[in-house]
C-alpha cells in the first residue's frame, strides 16, 4: 500500500481523527497534559508498560509511545481478534468501566481496554498493546504514514 500522509493541523488538544491506511483505521489523538500525565497513573496496571512487545517502530518505544509526546499515532484495531475499539475515547462515567478510569480507549468486542498510549490493561483478553504504525512528520503537524 502507498504511504498516507495526514495534516492533523486543524486538531484541538484532547481531539482525535482518523486517517486509512492500508484499509486500517489509523487514530491521531492530540493529546492533552492530562492525557500524558495519565500514563504514569496505567504504568502499573497496563500489561507491557515499556513496550518491550514489537508492537511500535523503535522511534516510538519510549514512555508515550510516539515521536512527539503530543500526537499519539496508532492502528485502532484490537490486538485480541480484530475488532476495533470505539473509535473515540471514554472516561469513567461514559464508558460504565469505573470512576476511577482515567480515560483511553474500550474495545466492543470481548471489553478489552487501552490508556491514552494505546497500552492494554492487565487481565484483558488483548495480549499486547495497540500497533504504531510507521510515519515520520514531514511538518510540524503533518505526518506520513507507511
Ligand atoms: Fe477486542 Fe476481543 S476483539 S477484546
Amino acid at each position: 500500500g502507498a504511504p498516507v500522509e495526514a495534516d492533523f493541523s486543524k486538531l484541538a488538544p484532547g481531539q482525535m481523527m482518523t486517517v486509512e491506511w492500508r484499509g486500517k483505521p489509523v487514530w491521531i489523538i492530540r493529546r492533552t497534559p492530562e492525557m500524558l500525565a495519565s500514563l504514569k497513573e496505567t504504568d502499573d496496571k497496563v500489561s507491557d508498560p515499556h513496550s518491550e512487545r514489537p508492537n511500535q517502530p523503535d522511534y516510538a518505544k519510549n514512555e508515550t509511545r510516539s515521536i512527539k509526546p503530543e500526537y499519539m499515532v496508532m492502528v485502532g484495531i484490537c490486538t485480541h481478534l480484530g475488532c476495533s475499539p470505539a473509535d473515540r475515547f471514554t472516561t469513567g462515567t461514559e464508558s460504565g468501566i469505573s470512576p476511577d478510569w482515567p480515560g483511553g480507549f474500550l474495545c466492543p468486542c470481548h471489553g478489552s481496554t487501552f490508556d491514552f498510549a494505546g497500552r492494554v490493561y492487565k487481565n484483558k483478553p488483548a495480549p499486547d498493546n495497540l500497533v504504531v504504525p510507521p510515519y515520520k512528520f514531514v511538518g510540524d503537524t503533518k505526518i506520513v504514514i507507511g
